[in-house]
């Protein structure tokens, strides 16, 4: 038998990070939203004679350069989690073909343990509910419950408490992929420096606790375009450029591209661009291409659901 999960990356279309708690991470209020750009998982029964202590990974892909197939990949992370939650062992011929780029801000690593736990989770017939599998998902990581769920929702604490959020119709986005990488963990501790030193004061929460932004749910539910376009914000956006530079110039090139509006990905460098339909996102994508500010575009649109399909005969 053999499970095919096809997990979403994922934009922060608007971002608000509090203050650092005791435990080091970031009380954040957030939207998240899942793109039809997606990393494919496949668990498969592990042959009889491979040891069933550890997961079998191999790494495929455009992105899979330089990612190591051992323990410490958040993919086997999650298959041993969940063989130990469940008390089954953690036999499974894992296959991860990446098309996320890497510490890139899409939570394309988070993506790929949301599709171990679910491909898993099937593989081993464990029937676990999907509220289960979250809960599971957090331990993994901030944004893994998300990855799970896919789709747009509403995240708090630190991130992993989430609420599914209406959204009409279908938006048009433009990735603008950069040759570079940002460290998440860095780039929190960079804007936390950047507040102490008193620099990035539009990234100051407004109020205790935060909300993830009504009036972006609002816009979102109601299909308006050109509302959303106003309301992106991401607090982590002046850090993720003080480290990474060539990102504004990036952020400027989708904006000169004719884009309703830019901003950086999560932690970044990825920027995505808001477009009003199909044929605007392909307009935009083409002449930041031309521009020479990324080195990739993907046009994509969502929000996007995670697909699971399942092989009997495998
Ligand atoms: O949860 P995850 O492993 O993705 O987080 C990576 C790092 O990003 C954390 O160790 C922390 O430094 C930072 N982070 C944070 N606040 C969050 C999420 C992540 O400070 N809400």
């Amino acid at each position: 038998m053999g499970v095919t999960v096809r997990v979403p990356a994922k934009i922060n279309l608007s971002l608000r990070v509090g203050p650092a708690r005791a435990d080091g991470f970031h009380e954040l209020a957030t939207v998240f939203h899942a793109v039809s750009l997606c990393d494919e998982v496949t668990a498969a029964d592990a042959p009889p004679e491979v040891d069933a202590e550890l997961p079998l990974l191999t790494l495929g892909g455009v992105y899979a350069d330089g990612l190591e197939p051992d323990d410490s990949n958040l993919a086997t992370r999650a298959a041993m989690a969940l063989a130990e939650a469940a008390g089954v062992p953690p036999r499974v011929r894992l296959h991860v073909r990446k098309s996320i780029p890497v510490a890139a801000g899409l939570a394309g690593g988070s993506a790929d343990a949301a599709g171990v736990l679910i491909a898993c989770n099937e593989l081993w017939g464990l029937g676990w509910p999907v509220d289960r599998l979250r809960m599971l998902a957090a331990q993994l990581g901030s944004d893994v419950p998300f990855a799970v769920l896919g789709g747009t929702a509403a995240g708090t604490g630190r991130g992993e408490r989430l609420r599914p959020v209406p959204v009409e119709g279908r938006w048009h986005w433009v990735l603008a992929i950069v040759d570079d990488e940002l460290s998440t963990p860095r780039v929190y501790g960079r804007l936390d420096e950047m507040r102490a030193g008193g620099q990035a004061h539009e990234g100051e929460p407004v109020s205790e606790p935060l909300e993830p932004d009504d009036r972006l749910l609002r816009a979102l539910a109601a299909g308006s375009v050109e509302e959303v376009a106003g309301l992106l914000r991401n607090d982590l956006q002046a850090a993720a450029v003080d480290l990474c530079p060539s990102v504004a110039a990036t952020l400027q090139a989708g904006l000169d591209s004719g884009a309703l509006a830019g901003l950086v990905s999560g932690s970044g460098p990825t920027c995505f661009f808001l477009a009003r339909d199909a044929g605007h996102a392909a307009d935009v994508a083409d002449s930041l291409e031309t521009s020479g500010r990324c080195a990739s575009t993907a046009v994509v649109t969502g929000p996007e659901a995670v697909h699971i399909e399942v092989e009997r005969s495998r």
